[in-house]
């Protein structure tokens, strides 16, 4: 049976750990600052596995030696905090809970990269975990963590919380470079990737905050220590953020490779007297899974094989009593509202998903409008400028698949077989 293995999280229950006081020492970045050079500090997080826990699982050691050495330019880094992928809520959390672990994280990643500038670029809605971070980064300054010669090391760090104006497009890394230089956020051609040409066309690393918090504990504990979690090519330990139909959810961390199955026993289970019908493996840019899928393993490779994405860990959790349809149309509507507008078929295609799509949940639907929205999906998908695009596509595929079925019931009884007013019963 798989363990937790809280180490972001550890000290979540601790009165104050948000606060230096309760954090204790940086004592990860001493050791960085004063006995490790900078390209050994990329080494040991290559050697460690980690990577990025934002979703896309990018090895973060390798993205950080990207950036070129002795180029004469400034280097940034950049924290994306502006979490907002719908279920996920991991790194919100944890910056209320453990903000120093990323400050610490940030000192140590500047100073491999050669980066004197670092930036936390946090979604403007959550103005609590603004303030969190704001006073933490002052603690830091004040600690002498932050600012001129650092612990005596000789390296200088400046670091600025900046807040997003929360659009779910400006977590997507270029266009939230855009919108820290000033102008409205919408996503770049890749390549030239920012770890090339990034903020202010500068190299730039752009990291998730649970990647950044992570840091520490591998120069603390070592390379050997982090991957000897997870599995062979998922190495180490995350956030899985449990929501919905459980019995207690909440922020599970646990080694890459668990399954569903181990973190609903740890959780209590599907609400009583209930049982699981569908989930997000990471996010509802994610294709669902059924309870079929309870016991694929959580890493990367696991869940990409049965078609889906590990994302960002947000297992959503639906039971008996959810309808499908409306709650792919509900996320529909979110991304028809979030999408940037830049390409036409995200702009277009979402647009029509959810015309579509409200219909089908009205019973108002026809069995050719089944056709409709898995046409509309195929022609986002590889045809959109950015993930939200291909994102937008993963529900309506995957619950078309799993649920045929009750999208006919829609239209063959004329509403929602869930909702209580409908005058013929489901199944
Ligand atoms: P991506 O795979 O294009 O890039 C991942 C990272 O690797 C980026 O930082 C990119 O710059 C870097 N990279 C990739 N190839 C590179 C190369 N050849 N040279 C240098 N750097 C390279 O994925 P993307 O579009 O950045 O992210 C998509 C993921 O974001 C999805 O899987 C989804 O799970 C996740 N997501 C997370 C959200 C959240 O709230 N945390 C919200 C929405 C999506
Ligand atoms: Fe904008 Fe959507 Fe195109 Fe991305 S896919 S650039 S969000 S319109």
């Amino acid at each position: 049976m798989t363990q937790l293995t809280p180490v972001l999280t550890n000290n979540w229950d601790v009165p104050n750990a948000f606060t230096l006081d309760g954090y204790g020492e940086y004592t990860a970045a001493k050791k960085a600052l004063t006995t490790i050079e900078p390209d050994a500090v990329i080494q040991m997080v290559k050697d460690s596995g980690l990577r990025g826990r934002g979703g896309a699982g990018f090895p973060t050691g390798m993205k950080w030696g990207f950036i070129p050495q002795n180029d004469g330019k400034p280097h940034y880094l950049v924290v994306n905090a502006d979490e907002s992928e719908p279920g996920t809520c991991k790194d919100i959390p944890l910056m209320m809970a453990n903000p120093h672990s990323l400050i610490e994280g940030v000192i140590i990643t500047a100073y491999a990269i050669r980066a004197n500038y670092a930036f936390i670029y946090v979604r403007g809605e959550v103005l609590h975990v603004i303030r969190r971070i704001q006073a933490a980064v002052r603690e830091a300054y004040e600690k002498g963590y932050l600012g001129t010669n650092i612990l005596g090391s000789g390296f200088d760090l400046e670091l600025v919380v900046h807040s997003g104006a929360g659009a779910y497009i400006c977590g997507e890394e270029t266009a939230l470079l855009d919108s820290l230089e000033g102008y409205r956020g919408q996503p770049r051609l890749k390549p030239p990737f920012p770890a090339v040409a990034g903020l202010y066309a500068s190299p730039t690393v752009v990291n998730n905050v649970e990647s950044i918090a992570s840091v520490p504990s591998i120069v603390s504990m070592g390379a050997d220590w982090f991957a000897g979690m997870g599995t062979e090519k998922s190495k180490g330990f995350g956030i899985f953020s449990l929501s919905g139909h459980v019995t207690r959810p909440g922020q599970y961390e646990a080694p890459l490779g668990i399954t569903l199955r181990e973190l609903l026993d740890m959780a209590g289970g599907i609400r009583q007297g209930h049982e699981l019908k569908f989930w997000t493996p990471g996010g509802s840019s994610t294709a669902i899974f059924t309870a079929e899928h309870l016991d694929v393993p959580l890493d990367f490779e696991s869940v990409s094989a049965n078609g889906s994405l590990l994302g960002t860990r947000a297992l959503q959790i639906f039971d008996e009593t959810t309808c499908v349809v409306r709650t792919v149309l509900r996320w529909t509507e979110f991304y028809a509202h979030e999408s940037c507008g830049k390409c036409t078929p995200c702009r277009e295609g979402t647009y029509w998903l959810k015309q579509v799509l409200k219909r089908l949940e009205k019973g108002q639907g026809t069995e050719d409008d089944l056709s409709t929205i898995t046409d509309i999906a195929d022609n986002i998908l590889g045809r959109s400028f950015c993930a939200l695009g291909d994102g937008a596509t993963s529900p309506i595929h995957s619950s078309v698949k799993h649920f045929r079925e009750e999208y006919l019931k829609h239209f063959e009884i004329g509403g929602c077989p869930f909702d209580p007013a409908a005058s013929t019963v489901w199944g």
